[in-house]
């Protein structure tokens, strides 16, 4: 049995959001204050994740994503990958990278196959408004340690936001490139916790590449299988570059995502206006084929995509944060 929709797109990819907290405060995700957290009760164990991630394995799912909030801040984070990857699918992580310099070995360790670290600028000053945290060195030290640890390939997450960093673009590229990183920049989304998105703000695919082909010739690599991303090539390569244009070029037609929210919940897309929840059923004493059953059927409800663009369109209630990205 696999976990196919309306539409015929099978889901091979899990994202779980191991928490909804963060050590961060970026200005395009949450306020100064943070958002109102899920109550520690309801979040997921250690072991009721694992019987979830093992029961989507069984469903053909093929890779886990830990996600946030920021996965790191869970305390067992290390022994969750050890967990996961040993059900034998391929785990990897999005973090801001704050404990990677501690982490990243336990983590290599654990079977953590890949790292992607959220990056939006490397001017101290500017880190230090966007994420209202003076952390910058502790994510540049969290990145080295990643590449040291042997994390390949490596990719740096960087939203483009116009009068933000948009003057960065090619030196975020040259920093990525110097850690044999990858650096992917991400249309925003309307997903933050405020509702402020705008979409004029909005740096989208087509500015970020023109600016970038002012430095760089860049040549398309064919294909990013479940990836977000378009890549190109940097001046013939081995560099190279990606861009998440998930707003002006939606890759829901080739979606094969599902994600747990922190707290239980499946939800089949990032802007699903609704979830089914897991964990009635998990705490009250249901079976594997009682989980199977809400999961299936929440894929089976996918609707075809976001529709950002759409004058219908209305931004979930959920932030980013506790969504998982
Ligand atoms: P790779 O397997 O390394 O390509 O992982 P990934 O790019 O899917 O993971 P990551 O968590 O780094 O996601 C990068 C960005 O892609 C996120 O910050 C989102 O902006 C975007 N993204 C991830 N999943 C989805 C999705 O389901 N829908 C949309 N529209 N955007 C997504
Ligand atoms: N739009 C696009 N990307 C976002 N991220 C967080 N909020 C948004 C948004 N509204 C990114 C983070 C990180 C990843 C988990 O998602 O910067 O790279
Ligand atoms: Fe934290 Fe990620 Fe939100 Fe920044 S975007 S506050 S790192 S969850």
């Amino acid at each position: 049995m696999t976990l196919v929709d309306g539409f015929g797109r099978v889901h091979r990819d899990l994202r779980i959001s191991l928490t909804d907290k963060c050590s961060l405060r970026c200005t395009y995700c949450m306020p100064a204050e943070g958002v109102p957290w899920i109550e520690r009760d309801s979040i997921l164990t250690t072991d009721e994740l694992e019987r979830i991630a093992r029961i989507c394995v069984g469903l053909g799912v093929t890779s886990i994503r830990l996600t946030g909030g920021e996965p790191l801040v869970r305390k067992d984070a290390v022994e969750v990958v050890r967990r996961l990857a040993a059900l034998g699918p391929e785990v990897s992580m999005t973090t801001n990278g704050l404990r990677l310099a501690e982490l990243a070995q336990p983590l290599r360790e654990a079977g953590l196959a890949r790292l992607n670290i959220s990056i939006d600028t490397l001017d101290r000053e500017r880190f230090a408004q966007l994420t209202r945290r003076d952390r910058l060195d502790d994510v540049l030290a969290g990145i080295e340690a990643a590449r040291v640890a042997g994390f390949t390939p490596l990719k740096l997450n960087a939203v483009a936001m116009r009068g933000v960093n948009e003057d960065e673009l090619v030196d975020l590229v040259e920093y990525a490139v110097g850690q044999g990183a990858q650096l992917r920049f991400i249309e925003q989304m309307p997903l933050d916790a405020g509702h402020t998105w705008d979409r004029a703000a909005m740096l989208t695919g087509d500015e970020i590449l023109e600016r970038l082909r002012t430095r760089y010739e860049l040549e398309s690599i064919p294909g990013r299988g479940s990836s977000p991303a378009d890549t190109w090539l940097l001046d013939g390569g081995p560099g190279s570059v990606g861009v998440i244009a998930s707003v002006t070029a939606p890759f829901c037609a080739a979606c094969d995502r599902i994600r747990i929210t922190a707290d239980g919940h499946v939800r089949n897309c990032l802007f699903a206006r609704d979830e089914s929840d897991l964990v009635k059923v998990l705490r009250g004493g249901g079976s594997d084929e009682d989980l199977v059953r809400i999961i299936s059927g929440s894929i089976a409800a996918k609707r075809a995509g976001h529709g950002i663009d759409s004058p219908t369109f209305v931004q979930p209630d959920r932030p980013m944060s506790a969504i998982g990205g």
